[in-house]
Formats: C-alpha cells, sequence, structure tokens
C-alpha cells in the first residue's frame, strides 16, 4: 500500500494471542512528524514530533506486543467507548428501561466495559490529501453489547497535517436510544515518553470550574469553581506545583483525575480547552475541540510493572491525559450535558491537538 510519494504506510505490528493479525499504520507529514495507529482499537502507538532543536521524538506511551494492549493496558493511546470515564455501579435507565453493564473499575463501569472499543479490531481506509494523510476508522457495535443499547455504527477519523495537526473526528449513530461519550487515551510526555515524570510540564485548562468526585471517582454532581484551589489551571503552571498539596479532591483522585467544565463561548465550534508546555524540549501542545469538558489525569495509576516500548517501564505520573468528552456519569445527572443519542440523529464531535515549539 506504500509508494514513494504517499504520506501513509503499513505494516504487521504483531498478533494476539488467537493468531489475529495487527496492522500498524503510520502517517507522516511534509516535515517529518508521525504518527503510528493501529487497527486495534484505534490505538495511537507513537507519535514523533520536533522539539525546539527539530528533532523528533516519540512523545506517547505505548506497548510493543499487541497481546499487551488486551491483558495490561491502561487505555494507552485508545479510543475509549462507548462511554469513555465512569458509570455509577454500570447502571443507567432510559427511556424506562433499566440497563446494566459490565463493572469493571471497582464499583463502576469504566471506558466502555471488559471489550471496550479499545480493545475491537477496526476496519481501516486510508486518505490522503495535497497537504494532509489521515485514517477511517469503523466498527459496529451491536445492539446490547457491553450492556449498552442500540446498534452503534461508529466512525472515527485521525488526521495528520502539515501544520502538525493531529485532527481526530468522531462520528456515531444508533438504531434505538442509547448514550454515547467517545475519547481518546493517550498518554503524552512531551520530553518523550522515556524519561520520566510529568510533574514539570506546565498545564492550562481553560476551565473555571470542575466536577468533584466521591471515593469511587463518580461525581457527586456539584460543578465547583476552582477559583482558590489546586484544581485551578487557568494561569498556566506546573503539574508538580499543587498535586502534593492538602486537598480533598487531590487524595481522591490520587493527583489529578478529575473531569474539567470548559469555558465556551458556544456550545458548536472548536475552541481552546487545553496547553501543555515541555520546557527541556520546549515542546507545546494545544487541544482545541467542540466537547463540554475534559478529564486531565497525571497517570496516577502508573507504578513501573507494565513494559512499555524498547522495554521502558512507565513509572508514576510518567505521563498525562486530556481527554477531551461529556462529564463522567452523565447518564446518572439530571444536570449534566445529556450524552444520549438517539435513532436518526448523528453523533458528530472534533478534537485537535496540535503540536509545536516555544
Ligand atoms: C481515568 C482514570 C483511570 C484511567 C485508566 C482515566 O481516564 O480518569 O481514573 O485510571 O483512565 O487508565
Amino acid at each position: 500500500m506504500s509508494n514513494e510519494n504517499s504520506r501513509i504506510s503499513s505494516a504487521l505490528f504483531g498478533e494476539l494471542p488467537d493468531g489475529q493479525k495487527i496492522t500498524r499504520y503510520t502517517l507522516e507529514n511534509k516535515s517529518g512528524a508521525s504518527v503510528e495507529i493501529l487497527d486495534l482499537g484505534g490505538i495511537i502507538v507513537s507519535l514523533n514530533v520536533p522539539d525546539r532543536d527539530g528533532k523528533l521524538n516519540d512523545i506517547v506511551l505505548g506497548l510493543d506486543d499487541p497481546a499487551q494492549y488486551l491483558n495490561e493496558s491502561p487505555y494507552f493511546g485508545a479510543i475509549v467507548g462507548r462511554y469513555a470515564n465512569r458509570i455509577a455501579k454500570g447502571k443507567f435507565s432510559l427511556e424506562g428501561t433499566d440497563y446494566s453493564l459490565a463493572v469493571n473499575n471497582g464499583p463502576n463501569a469504566l471506558h466502555g466495559g471488559l471489550v471496550g472499543f479499545d480493545k475491537k479490531i477496526w476496519n481501516v481506509e486510508p486518505f490522503e490529501g495535497a497537504d494532509h494523510a489521515g485514517l477511517s476508522l469503523t466498527m459496529v457495535s451491536e445492539d446490547g453489547e457491553e450492556g449498552y443499547p442500540g446498534t452503534l455504527k461508529v466512525n472515527v477519523s485521525y488526521k495528520l497535517d502539515d501544520d502538525n495537526n493531529l485532527t481526530i473526528n468522531y462520528k456515531a449513530s444508533t438504531d434505538k436510544t442509547t448514550v454515547i461519550n467517545l475519547s481518546q487515551h493517550t498518554y503524552f510526555n512531551l520530553n518523550g515518553h522515556n524519561s520520566g515524570n510529568i510533574l514539570d510540564h506546565e498545564v492550562f485548562l481553560n476551565a473555571a470550574s470542575f466536577t468533584p468526585v466521591d471515593e469511587n471517582l463518580i461525581p457527586t454532581g456539584e460543578i465547583v469553581a476552582v477559583e482558590n484551589t489546586p484544581m485551578d489551571f487557568r494561569q498556566a503552571k506546573t503539574i508538580g506545583r499543587d498535586i502534593g498539596v492538602e486537598n480533598e479532591q487531590l487524595d481522591v483522585g490520587g493527583g489529578y483525575d478529575h473531569n474539567w467544565v470548559l469555558d465556551r463561548q458556544d456550545m458548536e465550534n472548536m475552541e481552546l480547552a487545553a496547553t501543555v508546555y515541555e520546557p527541556t524540549s520546549g515542546r507545546f501542545m494545544e487541544i482545541m475541540t467542540d466537547q463540554p469538558a475534559i478529564q486531565f489525569y497525571t497517570g496516577n495509576f502508573l507504578d513501573g510493572t507494565v513494559s512499555g516500548k524498547a522495554g521502558y517501564n512507565y513509572q508514576y505520573r510518567g505521563g498525562l491525559c486530556l481527554e477531551t468528552q461529556h462529564f463522567p456519569d452523565s447518564p446518572n445527572q439530571v444536570n449534566f450535558p445529556s450524552t444520549v443519542l438517539k435513532a436518526g440523529e448523528e453523533y458528530n464531535t472534533t478534537t485537535i491537538f496540535n503540536f509545536s515549539v516555544k
């Protein structure tokens, strides 16, 4: 499938224990930046972007063996769904019917269940244009899969352009009323995936409030101002600055692991949600989205036990996730923006990650 002028190539990534072959697709732009994506889970396995000296480095955490993505991955690089984040006790009701999901995270359902979208093998169609290369990934999630109602047809596309924008578009439709919340679970370390923790990264979140959680990381339902709390990232600050301060929410999260409510001008257009700057490399990441919220997770559950790419063990807080999304547990929280998708409607949302240097 690759020819000399193509921005896209593909290769065998490996085999699953049952013999299924997993393909890795590489998208490259004219400056040499590249992203590698699997048909398994739509997983971003590597992302090489320049530092301030033009040196490319892989800035996302990942694994070398596809079987690890099924067994021991904390959702490295994956598309998460049908419902990214937690649903309390794996239960909700919709139009008078009660639904029960597999519980896979303490008492809760997390990131779509036992076999979420991160563990599915997607159909992949490459596409390219004068200034970009992309992949269109499709998959059908059957009615009742993981307990969710409705046959869901999903199409996620990734596009890498010559301005170092990685654009992700999520589309879905259903034949029965359901709930949906799709996101992307890449762990970033802008100094390189194998370069220690992310505490020196400077983060800005365009959010004046967040949704506090209980001891099971389920939102209490309140929307609370970040002002005068460690959750305030309206002025960029290092992650390490306040992560250790005495604070009930940091205690329950084991660090930052919360949903920030984005300050939006309107609910449709793309707006700046977050930025991350890493001072050693000079790399700067901007995240634009049309979504109402973002989960900021500082890798608090990483503990050095997973053997990552090239044998590097990812340490405590070795990567950070910024997952654009709807609020966690929305199906059970009437005051949160709705995540209901009805037959005949189209779910269509976009997030852009831009990479530059300062
Ligand atoms: C959640 C964390 C969870 C992680 C799984 C994040 O989206 O916020 O609580 O541990 O996903 O790797």
